[in-house]
């Protein structure tokens, strides 16, 4: 068994090595530059360490965990033109720096990138493959739609916000461990309970997400600083504290000002003053724990289970 992070240089050489055409530039040169931006492979990671719970043949797993991250790369890229973002990694987005027409048709492309890849599975797992791919990717655009809608709302619940957090970044969390199951010969019922965890963790992630889009170090993080705030997301911090407030103060949680920094700063007392830092962690806390406790009851050794255990304290202390 690899340790994780064996897993994620594992990945690290396999990326460089993908071999996408050269023209038009201006389609291929974008797959290049977000794929080389670093950024955790916290997914692929899960489709191998789910695959070596059940084999010692990861490499059989290699191909899935491209087109899961390539699949998430495009996520990004198409994400980043949606919620106007100019910083990705550290670095300028796709769609800032080749323009929005170039990036959506560089993420339509990663798109099949990703399929080239599936394709490429054993031919006894490709139907399951298939499917739980399909499942996934479907579930990401539904709820990147509910995100988007929900910008324009004012009556979101903290229920919906679950479901929409849970589609559009548990389900691929999911799908990786399943994936991975999958590949690795797991029975339908271990597959499930990896999906399980993965999905519980992929929750308690978003949330981890949407803390560190406010209270993250600009310096790590790697995105803009309040973009959430900006964009007037419909964010677990956000509903929380409009849960909490006097009327008089949910003023400056909706208005929208043209002064970012004023509408960020403002945002932010609000929440310091109603704790919601600390009630969103403790909300993050019960995914996390549903995750261990799908992971308890997977009747694999429990030296085999290692690996996620560090994931899941992994996703509580990262910074970015
Ligand atoms: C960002 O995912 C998108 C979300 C679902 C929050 P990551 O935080 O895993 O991004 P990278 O791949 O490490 O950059
Ligand atoms: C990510 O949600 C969802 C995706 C499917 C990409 P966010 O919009 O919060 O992700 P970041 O913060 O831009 O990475
Ligand atoms: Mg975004
Ligand atoms: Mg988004
Ligand atoms: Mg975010």
């Amino acid at each position: 068994m690899h340790s994780s992070t064996e897993l994620q240089e594992i990945i690290e050489k396999a990326i460089p090595q993908i071999e996408y055409p050269t023209h038009p530039a201006n389609l291929y040169e974008p797959i290049r530059y977000i794929m080389s931006l670093g950024g955790k492979r916290i997914r692929p990671v899960m489709v191998l360490m789910a695959t070596e719970l059940f084999t010692t043949e990861v490499n059989k797993a290699i191909d899935v965990a491209l087109a899961i991250e390539t699949f998430h790369n495009f996520t990004l890229v198409h994400d980043d033109i949606m919620d106007n973002a100019p910083l990705r990694r550290g670095r300028q987005t796709v769609h800032e720096k080749w323009g929005n027409n170039n990036a959506i048709l560089s993420g339509d492309v990663m798109m099949v990138e990703s399929n080239k890849h599936l394709s490429k599975v054993d031919i006894n797992v490709l139907k399951p493959v298939l499917d739980t791919f399909n499942a996934t990717a479907q579930g990401v655009c539904e709820g990147q739609q509910l995100d988007m809608e929900f910008e324009q709302r004012s009556d979101v619940s903290i229920p919906e916000y679950l479901e929409m957090i849970r589609l559009k970044t548990a389900v691929l969390l999911g799908g990786a461990m399943k994936l991975g199951a999958i590949v690795g010969g797991a029975s339908s019922a271990d597959a499930e309970l990896l999906y399980n965890f993965g999905e519980n963790l992929g929750v308690a992630f978003q949330l981890q997400d949407d803390i560190l889009d406010v209270y993250g170090n600009p310096e790590k993080f790697g995105k803009q600083v309040g973009g959430d705030i900006i964009a007037n997301k419909k964010t677990f911090l956000h509903l929380k504290t409009l849960s909490l407030a006097h009327e008089n103060e949910k003023e400056s949680l909706i208005s929208t000002t043209d002064n970012k920094i004023d509408k960020i700063n403002a945002v932010k007392q609000l929440y310091d003053k109603y704790k919601i830092k600390e009630l969103a962690a403790l909300e993050m806390n019960k995914y996390l724990t549903k995750a261990n406790f799908a992971l308890d009851s997977l009747a694999v050794a429990d030296e085999k289970k290692a690996n996620f255990r560090e994931l899941v304290q992994q996703i509580l202390d990262r910074e970015k």
